[in-house]
């Protein structure tokens, strides 16, 4: 049986298709791009990447990561746009390629590297893969702290759901993102689409963004134990 390492190393190597000299390249958070992505990049395209490219990060993981590999880094306010950012997600729905993110927290950063990508192109395992979000899977909603609790209490009283501040580990109390917020990890209630929750949510005030992704994403390369999938979506070009 394939690890779950190989199986997103395996996605990486198809990803890297999109990368050309003289692009700014966005780099979404988390354990695929640290651990399968980067190194993979920096094995296959080497100094070609660490000397024609610039890199904007969305996280500081990834900012540490990347200048620990030598790339060579622009902030979100240094560019125009982006070329094409490469992510990951906690969960992707086959049809429409929504896709559910901000297990690591950092859906903020990604959601504006991606508004001014050209192209958002994730990597995942095929156990992230599902058929159709089902009610129940939580959704991320950052909110600055100094108004957490009324935030909460709203959202509870009108989607009639119990919503819960994210702690983490190796600090006590809530989780606070690198932009200095809190998260809120709402459940999506029964009867509600993505969509739907989604507008919802932004009309709250206090809620800066969700870890929703609709039509931002164009292909996700899945790794499966019996080889790599791709999905592109409809309409999208490449
Ligand atoms: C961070 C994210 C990540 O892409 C998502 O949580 C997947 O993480 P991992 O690659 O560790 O499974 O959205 O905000």
């Amino acid at each position: 049986m394939s690890s779950l390492l190989s199986l997103r190393k395996s996605a990486s190597r198809k990803a890297l298709s999109y990368i050309k000299p003289g692009m700014i390249i966005g780099l979404g958070s988390g354990s695929t791009i640290a651990e399968s992505f980067l190194p993979v990049m920096l094995e296959e395209a080497g100094s070609d990447v660490v000397e024609k490219n610039f890199f904007v990060p969305s996280s500081r993981q990834i900012e540490f990561r990347a200048l620990e590999l030598g790339l060579r880094l622009l902030s979100l306010n240094q560019v125009e746009k982006v070329d094409v950012t490469i992510d990951s997600a906690d969960l992707v729905e086959k049809e429409s390629l929504t896709a559910i993110k901000g297990g690591g927290g950092a859906f903020l950063m990604e959601k504006v590297l991606s508004s001014i990508s050209d192209n958002l192109i994730l990597i995942i395992d095929e156990n992230k893969l599902v058929e159709k979000i089902q009610p129940g899977s939580l959704i991320p909603v950052e909110v600055p702290p100094d108004f957490i609790i009324p935030v909460k209490r709203r959202l509870e009283k009108e989607l009639g759901v119990s919503v819960r501040i994210r702690t983490g580990s190796g600090k006590v109390g809530p989780v606070i993102t690198d932009l200095g917020n809190a998260i809120i990890d709402v459940p999506l209630p029964e009867g509600y689409s993505l969509g739907q929750l989604d507008s919802f949510l932004h009309r709250v005030p206090g809620v800066l963004e969700t870890g929703i992704f609709r039509d931002l994403v164009s292909k996700v390369y899945v790794g499966t134990g019996n080889g790599v999938l791709e999905l592109e979506r409809r309409g999208v070009m490449l």
